[in-house]
């Protein structure tokens, strides 16, 4: 079912639509990716620092499908990027695999590995408790590491402006084969995702659908277009990034949601028109511009209209 492969520069085909699992409760997660994998969904998209690897596992498990079917991502946590292997071996451990598919850099900003909280270190003044001697180039060294050990297939970042793909480029010995950002129809990037091509780096899309409570399922220009078409408007906004050749990630924990998401996007990616198309591209444009994740560090990373 989910046969739609998009080639990396790794020599690895990753399927185009994986189901994410940020914010899945861990209760309700096993079943979750459990049911995606009986849909025909073939690709997993998880990270340490979601903290439910575990029952993302035992779902993986309980479908019966062989791991070696299954494209499993995971993202490296911000306090371990000067230990890698480890923040690796500790998602291997918790999902019950002994590779990954795809492993990412998180977030471009290295935290100190020892403050009080592993998820947004304070200091006591109030500011980001960052690891600012740490070189991200360096954590690119460590991927590249683990990439050689074979412990995983390909690796790639996340979160990552062209600023910073440059800086790590200026030093990198493998190509990241992928950058996942926040892409949909109000934040569609398309410098950055033009740039990425131009690099042979494949752009993935976390919240496609606009993440929580999304007004993007309301949108009267994709909800038109699917009127039109016959579709759904989540529809829509899914198979609109699929003609782009953008890797999409949604979101569900509802089992009718998790099948219609990957019925919908294949469908939207056939029926879709170029013209269409052209009207989606310009929806972000015409003013309807919005980014649903804040990167919560304070500093800069180099992105465009964030915010
Ligand atoms: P739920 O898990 O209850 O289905 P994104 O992938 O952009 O982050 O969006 C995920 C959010 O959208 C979640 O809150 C998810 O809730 C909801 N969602 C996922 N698929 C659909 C859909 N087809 N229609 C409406 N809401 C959806």
């Amino acid at each position: 079912m989910s046969s739609h492969l998009i080639e990396l520069n790794s020599g690895e085909s990753i399927p185009a639509i994986g189901l994410g699992t940020w914010r899945s409760k861990p209760h309700e997660v096993a079943r979750a990716v459990e049911i995606a994998l009986e849909k025909g969904y073939r690709h997993i998209d998880c990270a340490w620092a979601y903290g439910n690897e575990k029952e993302v596992g035992e779902g993986l498990r309980a479908s019966g499908v062989p791991r070696s079917e299954v494209f499993i991502t995971s993202k490296l946590w911000g306090t371990y990027h000067r230990r890698v292997e480890e923040c690796l071996n500790e998602t291997l451990a918790n999902l019950g695999t002994d590779y990954l598919d795809l492993y990412l850099i998180h977030w471009p900003v290295p935290m100190n590995p020892n403050g009080n909280d592993p998820m947004i270190p304070k200091r006591p003044d109030g500011s980001r408790d960052l690891d600012e001697s740490w070189d991200i180039r360096d954590t690119w060294k460590g991927m590249e590491e683990v990439l050689k050990k074979g412990k995983v297939k390909s690796i790639g970042l996340s979160n990552c402006s062209e600023m910073m793909v440059e800086k790590i480029l200026t030093t990198a010995n493998v190509i990241p084969a992928a950058n996942q950002l926040e892409l949909h129809l109000y934040n569609p990037q398309h410098k950055l995702v033009a740039y990425l091509k131009s690099k042979g780096i494949v752009p993935q899309a976390y919240s496609p659908l606009g993440s929580m409570n999304s007004p993007l399922l309301q949108d009267e220009v994709a909800t038109n277009i699917a009127n039109t078409r016959q579709l759904k408007t989540s529809d829509v906004l899914l198979g609109y990034l699929l003609r782009k050749d953008i890797v999409i990630l949604p979101k569900s924990t509802n089992p009718a949601r998790i099948e219609a998401n990957l019925i919908g996007a294949l469908e939207a990616y056939k029926r879709l028109t170029a013209e269409d198309m052209v009207v989606l591209d310009n929806v972000a444009a015409n003013g309807k511009q919005k980014r649903f994740i804040m990167p919560p560090w304070g500093i800069d990373l180099g992105f465009e209209n964030w915010g």
